[in-house]
Order: structure tokens, then C-alpha cells, then sequence
């Protein structure tokens, strides 16, 4: 096993459950790695739109899981190989990663360095600068596993993206196009159209203004085949209504209230759940041709509880934070 250069580390630690008071920076002993664990020197960690709940006990209720503290959030980051544990064969110290860290024992990617299995870590595709990387890992699988695993796209289909402007929307509108697909995007503001239209969506209209109905009909006249929500309530509801008799919708689980199909639609709910044979077909739809993460504002780690609190308000894409 390789060694890091230090033994402690600076993190945003919480020592019981609560608001985003409960984050504070603390000076923390840098993980220990297992053998089938790659420590990663944290460049970029992604602030999840979940943090919240996991802060506030969440994920710790749901999963029935005993939490340690101090208990360190962050469920996706990016940086470079720190030191690999000895059975890890695919990285070595230097590599650029990102990796996934949901409700880790080990803590997460609010800190200087994270501990991740070696089979939740991967290479950052070449042309993907890190800190776009480190905002990405879980609403990119999410916005995958929707498309293909839940959704079954298939080249040629029309769309329904809804919450386009957002972290798993813009990413799902980019994978979408590289699937073949023929997108109608639904996004938050003009700001988040202008986004989306940059991103290569084939029609993006506002959700909050416009008559999403109309759009989507001079669209696709017969209906739209298939749709991802990442949004719930009554504008995610009134868009379904485009989607064709015999049509797909699929949501990640989270998305409240949960959609309402009619009668006649396939909907089903799913989680972005991390694995090799995912996070390697990512890599190489991401590869194969620009893409772009849209991290609309980057935070000093110090300012955990403000980041938190950003995600309360209007933003497109992500919100991160710099460890390093
Ligand atoms: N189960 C899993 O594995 C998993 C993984 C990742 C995410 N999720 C869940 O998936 C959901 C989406 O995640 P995310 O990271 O993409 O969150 P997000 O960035 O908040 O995306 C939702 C987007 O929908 C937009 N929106 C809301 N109402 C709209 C409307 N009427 N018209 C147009 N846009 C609208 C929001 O923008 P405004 O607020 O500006 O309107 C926001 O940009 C969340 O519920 C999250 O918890 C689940």
C-alpha cells in the first residue's frame, strides 16, 4: 500500500443529526484504506440535492444503519489518487478519479481525502476538467440508469425531460442526444432554457411560464414516447399528459410528490445506483463526443452550511465544493 503525505485533514464533520448549522470544519484523521480501497485526494466534492435529508438523519433512518460520528457527508467527489490499497490493481497514486461514497462508513467527500471502494472509483475522462467530475458521479448515473436501464430509449424515440435545467436533467439531456434520442426539455427559467438549448436539446421550453401541452403536441403531433421527471407536482403532472397511451415515464426515487401516470403508462420510480459495467458505459457515452457538468457555483469547503442553504434557492446544474 502506497501512503498519503499526511495523517490528518481538514473536513466538514457533523456531530449529531440537524440543520446546516450542525457542519463544521474539524481537523480529522485522513481515512484508512482496506485493500480493495483507493484514497482519493478530494479536488471536488458534489453537494447533492439529498445532503440535506443525509444531514438530518435520512438516509441513517432509512437504511437502519448505526452512524458514526464525527460523520463526514458527501456522496460523489473527484481528485487524484492518494494512495491505493493492496489488492487494487486498476489505479495507482496520481491517477484523476472521481467515485461515489453514498452514506459511507468511512465518511464522504466533504473533506481533503475520502476512502472509496476500488469498484466506485473510475478514471476521469480526458477531455472532463476535475471539477466538473467531482459535481457529476451520482445525478450522471441516475440520469443514465433512467434512460437505459428504466426507460429503454432507443434511437429515434421523442423524449420528455422534466427539471432539464437541473443536476440530473442537463446531464440526462446530453446523454439522451448521444442515445439517439430527439429531446423536448423542460427547464427552470430563462436561464435554465438558454442552458439546455447550449447542451443540444432538439425543443426546451420554460416550465414555469410556458404551456408545456401546446410545445410538446408541435413537437410530437402522436405523442411523446418516453420521460424522465426529476421534479414532482402539478407542472411534472400537467407534462405527462404528452407523453403517448402505451408510453414510458420513469423518476428517481425522491422526486415529491411522485408523478401520476394515467392509465395505459408505464411509470416506475428507481434509483442511480453506482456500478463498473455503469460507470463504464458513462464514461464512454461521455467520451464520445462534448460534454459538459454545469457547476453553477463553487464553494471553499469551509462554507458546507451555505452551500446547503444555496441549494434552497434558484441554480442550474450543480453546486460544489473545493476540499483542496
Ligand atoms: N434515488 C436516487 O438514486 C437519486 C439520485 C439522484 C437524484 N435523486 C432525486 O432526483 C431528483 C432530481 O435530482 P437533481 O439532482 O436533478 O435535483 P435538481 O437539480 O433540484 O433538479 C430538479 C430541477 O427541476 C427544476 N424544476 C422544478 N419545477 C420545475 C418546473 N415547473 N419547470 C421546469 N423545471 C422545474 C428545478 O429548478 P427550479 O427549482 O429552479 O424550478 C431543478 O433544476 C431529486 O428529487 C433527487 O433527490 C435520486
Amino acid at each position: 500500500m502506497t501512503q498519503a503525505t499526511q495523517n490528518t485533514m481538514r473536513a466538514e464533520a457533523i456531530d449529531q443529526f440537524g440543520g446546516p448549522e450542525r457542519m463544521a470544519l474539524r481537523t480529522l484523521p485522513v481515512p484508512e484504506i482496506a485493500a480493495d480501497e483507493v484514497l482519493i485526494r478530494v479536488e471536488a466534492a458534489g453537494v447533492g440535492v439529498w445532503d440535506p435529508f443525509e444531514r438530518e438523519g435520512g438516509f441513517a433512518r432509512m437504511m437502519g444503519a448505526k452512524p458514526t460520528f464525527p460523520y463526514v457527508l458527501g456522496s460523489d467527489g473527484a481528485g487524484t489518487v492518494a494512495a491505493v490499497g493492496d489488492r487494487v490493481r486498476r489505479f495507482k497514486e496520481g491517477d484523476r478519479v472521481y467515485g461515489f461514497a453514498l452514506a459511507s462508513p468511512k465518511g464522504g467527500f466533504y473533506a481533503e481525502y475520502a476512502a472509496v471502494k476500488e469498484e466506485l472509483v473510475s478514471r476521469v475522462p480526458e477531455k472532463l476538467p476535475t471539477d466538473q467530475a467531482g459535481a457529476m458521479p451520482i445525478d450522471a448515473i441516475t440520469a443514465l440508469r433512467g434512460l437505459d436501464d428504466t426507460l429503454g430509449l432507443k434511437p429515434g424515440e421523442s423524449l420528455l425531460i422534466f427539471g432539464a435545467s437541473g443536476g440530473v436533467g442537463h446531464l440526462a439531456v446530453q446523454l439522451a442526444e448521444r442515445m439517439g434520442a430527439r429531446v423536448f426539455a423542460v427547464a427552470s427559467g430563462p436561464d435554465g432554457v438558454a442552458l439546455v438549448k447550449r447542451l443540444g436539446a432538439d425543443a426546451v421550453i420554460d416550465g414555469h411560464k410556458d404551456d408545456v401541452v401546446a410545445a410538446a403536441r408541435a413537437f410530437a403531433p402522436g405523442g411523446i414516447d418516453a420521460a424522465l421527471i426529476t421534479a414532482g407536482g402539478q407542472d411534472a403532472n400537467r407534462a405527462l399528459q404528452v407523453v403517448r397511451d402505451g408510453g414510458r415515464v420513469a423518476y428517481p426515487n425522491g422526486v415529491e410528490p411522485e408523478p401520476k401516470a394515467r392509465p395505459g403508462m408505464r411509470a416506475q420510480s428507481y434509483d442511480g445506483t453506482p456500478d463498473p459495467q455503469a460507470i463504464e458505459k458513462l464514461n464512454r457515452l461521455i467520451e464520445s463526443g462534448p460534454f459538459a457538468v454545469h457547476v453553477s457555483r463553487t464553494f471553499p469547503l469551509e462554507q458546507a452550511p451555505e452551500a446547503h442553504r444555496a441549494l434552497e434557492q434558484h441554480y442550474l446544474g450543480k453546486l460544489a465544493l473545493r476540499p483542496n
